[in-house]
């Protein structure tokens, strides 16, 4: 049905300058086609981010490539904000936890 792909930043030793060493990142998020705008996707997300709060984790991050406006809308009526830091070509975005 999907895919999620979860890292803690406190596990990663190879964090670049900037980086919240005590963050949730998520490195994939998809569902497939047949199956999106049908509420999966919020679903995981919240149990994503419950996940890293009650793992202690300070922030929960993500990033999206610049034309991916449904995800980047996605992401951010769950909370997540802009940084302003654009990493590997991407818009970073975070929601403390
Ligand atoms: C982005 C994605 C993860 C959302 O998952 P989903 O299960 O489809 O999302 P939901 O059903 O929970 O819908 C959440 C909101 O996103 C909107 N949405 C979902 N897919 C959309 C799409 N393809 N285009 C426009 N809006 C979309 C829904 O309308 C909904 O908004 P609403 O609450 O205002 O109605 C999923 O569409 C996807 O995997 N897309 C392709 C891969 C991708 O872009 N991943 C993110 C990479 S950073």
């Amino acid at each position: 049905m999907g895919l999620m792909g979860l890292i803690d930043l406190r596990e990663h030793d190879e964090l670049e300058e900037g980086d919240d060493p005590n963050a949730a990142f998520l490195m994939r998020m998809m569902i497939g086609s047949e199956h999106q705008g049908q509420g999966f996707g919020t679903s995981a997300m919240h149990h994503a981010i419950s996940w890293a709060r009650a793992r202690g984790n300070s922030a929960f991050q993500t990033s999206v490539v610049p034309g991916n406006h449904a995800a980047l809308r996605f992401y951010v009526s769950l909370g997540l904000n802009r940084t302003g830091r654009v990493v590997e070509d991407e818009i970073e975005l975070t929601m403390g936890l």
